[in-house]
């Protein structure tokens, strides 16, 4: 028989046929199946309550009947209980749980049981996006960070994934960069460390050309040429886009990120016009006090604060810009989902740009894509304010020097670790730095993504390297001590012949930690259908702690060797699901540590 990956998504089908079969309105009836508290069962819908509320009819009676109908097929595999006012709960029976285990026991096998839900669809995820001629700071680690977890999410549920890095290359700032760049460039300082000179360049022209100053008006020329396409400007901005890029790379290189496209705002330039005229003949945008502006007058705030698409002066922006690359990304990628990943405070902006591109899409008889502005808080110092360098200066973090200073901590870590190895068994001084790199950027990346998005978050380093809590260095360890069980198993875990012969499961933390296993399914469809990495790194820390717990109590290489098969392949599918939950959140994993 067929096994479902998803076996909450099976209840809740097979509750919708009961529900009709039982004469209530299967449209209205959500049942709202989810991982339930292990103390009630593998999982619980909900949905009964709210239906009945809405009907008026007693929620227990309604759950009975539901019950009563439910396919034969479910009830073969799920004893079923009604809680309190009307909460079903479903356990696994343990023919059932131990056929899922068997079913999806190998990382490849997870991964095509996953591989289903998002099959056919295209997404185009933006995010990262810096602005160009400048050093990417800490605000900058949340969008890299969360948008490749969710690319890696998306991808593994069975969606083509576009990576698109929606470069800041295209703007006011460059006037003043090329008026500083013109007067101040020091040759030398330009090849030792390209992007921190630009950055120095752009200050001084910028300090040189206050408001009214007849300097301000010589840099508003010098971006007047370069918007004609003037070469020398043009040249200049290339050199800028370049050095930028591969700063920018070195750093994603370090993050495990790859883009498919760098399609900045620049690249945008010859699309904006196209976009306003049509804007304007479909009578969406109007002109107001000198400016272009679309009103969403049935929207509380958007009624009066209008979607800027051209500005007095008559240049386009930067909704402009996201206006033309919505386009972009429907007809030329096809998309089915665009996904933006930015701070909260840009919110509006996509709110706005969300409800334009909905009624001008619909306008024009084009499929509009579905559009996810996924938002991220503040990264905190451990003072609570915006995390900032400790020197005087108050400057925000530069990312490079946040990740060097995340491997060289790890590496402290990684080397006390070492010391406690027997002699034969440690790292050389180079396989600890090669741990420390990724434990280190492991734990930056993991301390971020186990958080919810939307929170603010503290960034401090002795939480994120701690051996135990929600952290990297946690679940790593979990993953190298159960490959440490294989190796004196003398078996790999990937290779499921040494479970014939297999005994049933049977201890309480053998069953906990198998139940646990299943709920991997659950929680990724929660991570990716709300875009929060940090469903997924619970689960993991969950699962982790019922390995634990487990191994704690249950000696793995007994002389048994039905009760040692059947453990070891609980080894087997927890070193699958960790090592698989980590890969999707771009965290590195290792066999050693
Ligand atoms: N460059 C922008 C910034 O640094 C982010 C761009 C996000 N993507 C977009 N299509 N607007 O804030």
């Amino acid at each position: 028989m067929h096994v479902s990956f998803n076996l909450a998504a099976d209840i809740d089908a097979a509750m919708k046929t009961a529900a009709a079969a039982s004469g209530i309105d299967a449209v209205a009836f959500l049942p709202e199946v989810r991982t339930a508290d292990p103390r009630h069962g593998d999982f619980q819908a909900n949905g009964v309550l709210a239906y009945a509320k809405r009907e008026k009819q007693n929620p227990r009676a309604l759950a009975e009947k539901i019950t009563t109908a439910l396919p034969d097929e479910i009830k073969a595999r799920f004893d079923t209980a009604i809680a309190g006012p009307g909460f079903i709960n479903f356990t696994l029976k343990p023919a059932a749980l131990l056929e899922w285990l068997n079913t999806y026991g190998t990382a490849e096998k997870l991964a095509a049981g996953a591989a289903s839900a998002f099959a056919g669809q295209t997404w185009v995820v933006d995010y990262s996006s810096p602005n160009t001629a400048k050093q990417m700071h800490v605000g900058h680690l949340r969008s890299a960070v969360i948008g490749e977890a969710i690319c890696r999410l998306l991808e593994y549920s069975g969606a083509k994934v576009i990576r698109d890095n929606h470069l800041g290359d295209w703007g006011t700032q460059f006037g003043k960069l090329i008026y500083g760049f013109k007067r101040w460039a020091d040759k030398e300082a330009l090849t030792r460390d390209p992007i921190v000179e630009l950055e120095r360049l752009y200050k001084l022209g910028n300090e040189a050309t206050p408001d009214g100053s007849s300097a301000l008006e010589e840099a508003r020329q010098e971006l007047v040429k370069l918007q004609r396409g003037d070469y020398d400007s043009l040249e200049l901005w290339k050199l800028f886009s370049e050095v930028s890029r591969k700063a920018f790379e070195e750093i994603y290189e370090r993050l495990a990120i790859r883009f498919d496209h760098y399609l900045g705002e620049s690249f945008y330039n010859d699309k904006l016009q196209p976009v306003l005229d049509e804007l304007q003949k479909l009578g969406l945008a109007e002109e107001s006090q000198g400016a272009l502006v679309v009103f969403h007058p049935e929207h509380p705030r958007f009624a009066k604060q209008p979607f800027i698409v051209r500005k007095t002066d008559g240049a386009a922006n930067y909704a402009t810009t996201d206006l033309a690359t919505m386009l972009y990304r429907a007809e030329h990628f096809h998309a089915d989902g665009i996904v933006i990943v930015t701070d909260f405070r840009q919110s509006d902006h996509f709110e706005q740009l969300a409800l334009t591109t909905q009624k001008w899409f619909e306008k024009t008889g084009r499929r509009m894509p579905k559009f996810n502005h996924v938002t991220f808080g503040t990264v905190l110092g451990e003072d609570g304010k915006p995390l900032k360098t400790r020197s005087s200066d108050g400057k925000a973090i530069k990312l490079k020097e946040l990740l060097d200073e995340a491997e060289e901590r790890a590496l402290a870590v990684v080397t006390a670790k070492n010391a406690e190895r027997p002699e034969g068994e440690r790292f050389t001084d180079e396989e600890c730095r090669a741990v420390a790199r990724y434990v280190g950027i492991g734990s930056v990346q993991y301390a971020d993504l186990s958080q919810n998005r939307s929170s603010d978050y503290v960034f401090s380093w002795d939480k994120m390297l701690a051996l135990e809590g929600n952290t990297a260095p946690y679940l790593l360890y979990a993953i190298a001590r159960i490959c440490s069980i294989f190796r004196k198993a003398g078996v790999e875990p990937g290779d499921t012949a040494f479970e014939a012969g297999a005994s049933a499961l049977e201890t309480p933390t053998e069953l906990a930690l198998a139940r646990k296993l299943v709920k991997f399914a659950d929680a990724l469809r929660l991570a990716t259908d709300t875009l929060r990495p940090h469903f997924l790194a619970l689960y993991l820390y969950e699962l982790a702690g019922e390995y634990s717990s487990f191994n704690n109590a249950d000696k793995v290489l007994t002389d048994d060797p039905a009760v040692r098969a059947r453990r070891l392949m609980l080894c087997a599918r927890t070193y699958a699901t960790l090592d698989t939950g980590l890969r999707l959140l771009g965290v590195r994993t290792l066999k050693r540590m």
